[in-house]
């Protein structure tokens, strides 16, 4: 059978390249929930390979990690050898009523559809406990390089368009009527690679391997324009993070 996740055949590159979430986040997520992380009962869907759950074990939560993909999964039980993790799905999670403080999902809500997700979070969490969702946008509306960037994926990428990263989301949360109170946080921050692992970073998205025959031309062509501007091979990427942390009655 084949695997449910897009993720799965790109499970190298994404271990390899993907960005971590600045502290600030985490700091911000406890602010917005009201509670520590450390100490909760944290259910983590789309975890992925992890990124974010280091971060939140580290931080002292009990973290079960639940994604529809088995090679991500796979990935993530070997960095963290023990952890619960569990296959499952978003829209049924495979777990009884009332276990969590707080579900997380990290660059992974934009995947589910809304409604059966967020009834599925409800019924999961203890009353008082939050939803929290979050993203690492790259914030460089104003750079040529991104704009060519995202011409390109639009004209290659089947579906592709740039405006995804704008959704409502806490007005789609607040409209759900699951939960009580929806707050929202931003903040900025930068990271520095060399033009390889951002490259290899491109191939971990979705909507690259989505390109198909022409991913390579498409990788050539960021590759020309990336080193037009950094033209040391060192490329400076700018971050906008997005938190919407959602509180159950
Ligand atoms: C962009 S990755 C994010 C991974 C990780 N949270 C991180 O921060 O790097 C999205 C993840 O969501 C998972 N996913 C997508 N739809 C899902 C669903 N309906 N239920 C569970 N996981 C899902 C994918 O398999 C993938 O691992």
């Amino acid at each position: 059978m084949g695997s449910r996740s897009p993720f799965d055949a790109l499970v190298d590159a994404y271990d390899a390249a993907r960005p971590t979430y600045p502290d600030r986040l985490f700091a911000d997520l406890e602010r917005l929930a009201g509670r520590p992380v450390a100490g909760a009962d944290v259910v983590e869907v789309g975890a992925g390979t992890g990124i974010a759950t280091r971060r939140l074990l580290d931080l002292g939560a009990r973290v079960v990690p639940v994604d529809l993909g088995a090679a991500m999964l796979t990935r993530l039980r070997e960095r963290t050898p023990g952890i619960p993790a569990v296959l499952g799905d978003a829209e049924a999670l495979p777990l009884r009523s009332g276990v969590a403080d707080l579900v997380c999902f990290a660059q992974a809500w934009h995947w589910v559809r809304v409604p059966v997700a967020a009834a599925e979070v409800a019924r999961v969490l203890r009353p008082g406990g939050s939803l929290a969702v979050w993203w690492n946008d790259v914030d460089a509306e104003d750079e040529r390089w991104w704009r060519r960037q995202q011409e390109r994926l639009e004209a290659m990428s089947p579906g592709y368009r740039r405006e995804y990263r704008t959704r409502p989301y806490a007005e789609e949360l607040r409209w759900t009527g699951h939960f009580a109170e929806v707050l929202t946080l931003g903040g900025r921050w930068r990271r520095r690679l060399d033009i390889d692992t951002y490259l290899t970073w491109l191939r971990s998205k979705s909507y690259v391997a989505a390109i198909g025959d022409r991913q390579e031309d498409f990788l050539d062509a960021e590759r020309r324009s990336m080193l037009r501007t950094f033209p040391d091979g060192i490329v400076e990427e700018p971050f906008r993070t997005l938190l919407v942390v959602a509180r159950r009655p």
